[in-house]
């Protein structure tokens, strides 16, 4: 099945403030396909909070990037099914094993099972700082090679940013889904994000799933924010 423009946008809520997230949520459901919470929000307010935003009834991204001993990331996923995310994600340094226990925890879900993604090189990490922990090739080969190792692993797909799509999508395929922060519509303003791309040039480059927070959250009248980005990605 297709993905309407609307669904495709996950709005971040990076708060620690739950009122806020809750209103923001209401305010936007219908305009945006999700939310996105962080570990910001998360460690501040734990499920119960997350609990009070997936009440309003919008899919969970729910952003914590497991990374630990297999056994542990497996627990991880099996406490965080209560909260019926949509999408879940851990890191794919974790390695292989690691990635297969997450994956095997899914089994744990009731109904559909959340996609399951992977988080492969951080994107503030430079080819300088990927050599200061050994990774000699840079950042755009480890990116692919922990990608094809993610799909290989049996997950549904990667955190990418912008500039990594088009490599990710040719060396593991259609069905393998891209979730892609670093987003900005022409009319916002970058913030710290360095290396971005607009809603329209990321889902025409290849990405399912953008993650937007601060032109939408940030925004005057934030439906209108979102109003316009989905807009923008209808008239592809
Ligand atoms: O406000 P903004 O649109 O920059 O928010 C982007 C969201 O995506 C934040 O929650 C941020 O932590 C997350 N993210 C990112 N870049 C990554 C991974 C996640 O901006 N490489």
């Amino acid at each position: 099945m297709s993905l309407s423009p609307t669904d495709r946008i996950f709005v971040a809520l990076d708060t620690p403030d739950v009122n806020l997230a809750v209103s923001l949520a209401e305010k936007l459901q219908g305009h945006v396909g999700g939310v996105k919470l962080g570990m910001e929000f998360y460690y501040a307010n734990g499920p119960q909070g997350a609990r009070a935003v997936t009440a309003v009834g919008m899919p969970l991204f729910l952003d914590l990037k497991f990374h630990d001993i297999p056994n542990t990331v497996a627990g991880a996923v099996r406490s965080t099914l209560e909260l019926n995310p949509a999408i879940l994600n851990v890191h794919a340094q974790g390695g292989p094993a690691m990635m297969q226990a997450a994956g095997a925890a899914l089994d744990g879900a009731d109904g559909e099972k959340p996609l399951l993604i992977a988080v492969t090189v951080l994107t503030s990490l430079g080819d300088d700082d990927l050599e200061a922990i050994g990774v000699n090739d840079g950042a755009e080969n480890q990116v692919v090679r922990l990608a094809k190792l993610t799909q290989t692993c049996g997950l549904g797909g990667v955190v990418c940013s912008p500039r990594e799509i088009k490599a990710i999508r040719a060396a593991c395929g259609p069905d393998f889904k891209l979730v892609v922060p670093g987003i900005r519509p022409e009319w916002a303003a970058a913030g710290d994000q360095k290396r971005i791309t607009t809603p329209a040039q990321a889902i025409r480059d290849g990405a399912d799933y953008i993650v937007i927070g601060r032109p939408i959250t940030g925004a005057d009248n934030p439906v209108d924010a979102a109003k316009r980005i989905a807009d923008e990605l209808a008239g592809l």
